[in-house]
């Protein structure tokens, strides 16, 4: 299988945004957190790069299928961001900003309750954060999201740090596979926005193996 993965740059978010949107599709959350057209790309980058710009423990990386890239295609299929605080860096809390396009009280519910979990568990102290993963859906089940777990693990490893996440349904049984467990889960009723839905997310850790 043609697929390689790669440090992405900042050109490679682009496609990183559109495969994300494109990933988590129209659906019932989403229309409650992003209402409308939701957030325009630009914006969605310029958080990208501003994170990236404040945080040296930034990591991104993208899975390029080589086989599309011969073909004069753009042959990036996924992307992940991962933050690696080992050595001297420690994690810094984002600035957010929800801005165009977003429903801030849901967003601040979720997105921010993840940010505030997270921070709780983790300030100060070295360890692995995987933020985001993504694989264009004309792609899922190709092994790109699996080469995503297997660097960051493989870093993780390397290191002998703890590795954090929080996952979606979709995500769930990928992670697991991989060794992360759940040690708990934020959960947020939708329904006070006009969502027939809750929000779900899985707050999952994995121990570093060594080699
Ligand atoms: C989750 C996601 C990144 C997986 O990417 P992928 O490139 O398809 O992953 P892989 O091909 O490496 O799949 C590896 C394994 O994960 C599991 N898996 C992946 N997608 C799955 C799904 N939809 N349902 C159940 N298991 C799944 C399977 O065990 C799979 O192995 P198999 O195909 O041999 O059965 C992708 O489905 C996605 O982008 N989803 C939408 C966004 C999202 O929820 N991201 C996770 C955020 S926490």
């Amino acid at each position: 299988m043609p697929l390689k993965i790669a440090p992405a740059t900042e050109a490679d978010m682009v496609r990183s945004s559109e495969i994300e949107k494109r990933a988590y599709g129209p659906s019932e959350s989403n229309a409650v957190f992003f209402p409308g057209e939701g957030m325009k790309t630009e914006d969605r980058i310029a958080i990208m790069i501003a994170r990236k710009n404040e945080e040296p423990a930034f990591q991104m990386m993208k899975v390029v299928d080589t086989d599309l890239e011969a073909k004069g295609e753009d042959g990036i299929i996924a992307c992940t961001l991962w933050f690696i605080w080992s050595g001297d860096l420690r994690p810094s809390k984002p600035k957010r900003t929800w801005g165009p396009g977003t429903n801030v009280e849901a967003c601040d519910a979720f997105f921010g309750e993840m940010d505030r979990r997270w921070w709780a568990r983790f300030e100060g102290k070295p360890h692995v954060y995987l933020k985001l993963l993504h694989t264009d859906p004309d792609h899922q089940r190709r092994g790109a999201g699996s080469k995503c777990l297997e660097w960051g693990t493989a870093e993780a490893d390397r290191l002998g740090l703890v590795s954090y996440l929080e996952s979606s349904e979709e995500g769930r049984p990928l992670y697991e596979k991989f060794g992360f467990k759940e040690v708990d889960r934020i959960v947020v009723d939708l329904s006070k926005w006009g969502g027939p839905t809750e929000a779900k997310a899985y707050q999952m850790v994995r121990e570093p193996v060594s080699n």
